[in-house]
């Protein structure tokens, strides 16, 4: 545990540290948008965020105050999953865990400020999209916190896996709805499609866009992917890094899983900039799920974060704005594109990137569960089986190896997905599982 006296105060931007300058968002006629084309959505402050070049940005006094209910997260020595892995004394396991939140994830992290921005500029109400459901019940206690409706687009395929994630962003207050719906052109468009779309995080972000392009006192609010969200994560490797240091130990990789990128972009950044200092050798390993496997399969080229089309072209690793994933479990993975400077690190080859099968990571899951008490979130099981592996590969090659892998989320109210795996229902899907939306 870190004393809350010495938390981290300013978020760390990895964008001066980059190799080269990030490439800038183009707007519908291929030209570099600037930060008014972005001002209809989000608030300023983020919109300045997402170009800043300052290597740290102050966190908001009320932030820090809402931050300090859960934070610093504890760092915790997995000393009961190596001792069940038979692991000898030079092979450690670390994991910072973010379950602790109020929503159970690392997403009120970024929830948080930016409801407190938008609050700022007198926005009453922001409408988002949700996966899995940990996004939009970050939101959603964010905006009971500050006094700001919240409305949820949640795709299908996890709102009928996941009913207590709606009735718990309901029970903050959110409206929340199965997209694709039919309260949008963007919805209604994807049902004339497909009438049994299982949606996507694409279909559902076009639908909260849409919103909140539509209503002047509305603004849009992306849990993953942009710049100002990956920065608002940094302060889980910042403080990892405190806390790796009172464990007088130094990670050899850091593991994260990706979605959209922000919790691994949230544990590694601040490691990118250690090792630029040259006081770290971490390698930083990206996960993300071989039915959903962007990093790994994905072309590196400008396009849409959104089904519809209607957000700015981002330079990133993308499986095509129209791939809709086969419906995993670990279901705020299941996003065709990436983080621009998530993307980058890994082109640039700063950063590695591995796709893991469902079934391997539920195993590792429970193992891990059996052994360190808490139950993972299907999207945080990643990170563990890739943790697992590399404890495993350091072992048979008799070497010693530090390991931290952020542990993104609690999976308390994805006991459906638990189920299905205990009864042996679930299946491994490949990229060719997914499907693609035509005209
Ligand atoms: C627990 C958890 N981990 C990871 C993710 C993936 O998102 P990101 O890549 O932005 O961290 C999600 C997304 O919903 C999540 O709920």
């Amino acid at each position: 545990m870190l004393d809350e006296k010495v938390m981290p105060t300013a978020w760390y931007n990895v964008m001066p540290d980059l190799k080269n300058p990030p490439a800038p968002p183009l707007g519908p006629d291929g030209n570099p948008i600037g930060p008014e084309a972005l001002a209809p959505i989000f608030p300023m402050a983020c919109i300045m965020q997402e170009v800043s070049t300052d290597r740290f940005i102050d966190i908001p006094g009320a932030v820090l105050d809402v931050y300090k209910t859960y934070r610093p997260s504890p760092l915790i020595r997995a000393r009961q999953l190596e001792r069940v892995l038979g692991l000898p004394e030079g092979v450690k396991i670390f994991y910072k865990y973010e379950g602790v939140s109020p929503a159970g994830s690392h997403k009120p992290n970024t929830a948080i400020p930016q409801a407190y921005y938008n609050k700022q500029e007198g926005i009453t109400k922001i409408a988002t999209e949700t996966g899995a459901g940990q996004w939009g019940s970050a939101l959603a206690i964010a905006g009971a916190f500050f006094g700001i409706d919240v409305e949820v687009f949640m795709v299908k395929v996890s709102y009928e896996q996941k009913p207590y994630r709606r009735i718990l962003m309901e029970t903050y207050g959110a409206a929340v709805h199965a997209s694709p719906t039919n309260l949008t052109e963007a919805g209604r468009h994807v049902l004339a499609m497909d009438p049994n779309s299982t949606g996507s995080l694409g279909i559902a972000i076009s639908e909260a866009v849409e919103v909140a392009a539509k209503n002047a006192d509305t603004h849009y609010s992306l849990g993953s992917v942009l710049n100002h969200v990956c920065l608002h994560q940094t302060i889980i490797g910042e403080e990892a890094i405190l806390q790796m240091a009172l464990a007088e130990a130094e990670p050899d990789v850091v593991i994260g899983c990706v979605g959209g990128g922000s919790n691994f972009a949230g544990i590694s950044f601040p490691y990118y900039k250690r090792k630029l200092e040259g006081k770290s050798n971490a390698r930083l390993v990206a996960v993300e799920p071989k039915a959903c496997p962007t990093l790994t399969a994905g072309e590196y080229r400008y396009d849409v974060g959104d089904e519809a089309g209607m957000t700015p072209q981002m330079l990133m690793y993308t499986l095509g704005h129209e791939f809709v994933p086969a419906g995993i479990h670990a279901g705020g993975l299941r996003y065709h594109g990436d983080s621009p400077l998530v993307s980058q690190l890994v082109h640039e080859g700063e950063a590695e990137a591995v796709a893991v099968n469902q079934i391997e990571c539920f195993e590792a899951a429970v193992q891990f569960a059996r052994a360190e008490g808490i139950l993972p979130a299907p999207e945080s099981s990643h990170a563990i089986r890739v943790a697992i592996d590399e404890a495993v590969a350091a072992q048979l090659a008799g070497q010693d190896k530090t390991i931290l892998f952020n542990l993104s989320g609690h999976g308390n109210f994805d006991l459906a997905a638990y189920a299905a795996y205990n009864a042996g229902e679930l299946q491994d899907y490949d990229f060719s599982a997914g499907t693609t939306l035509h005209e």
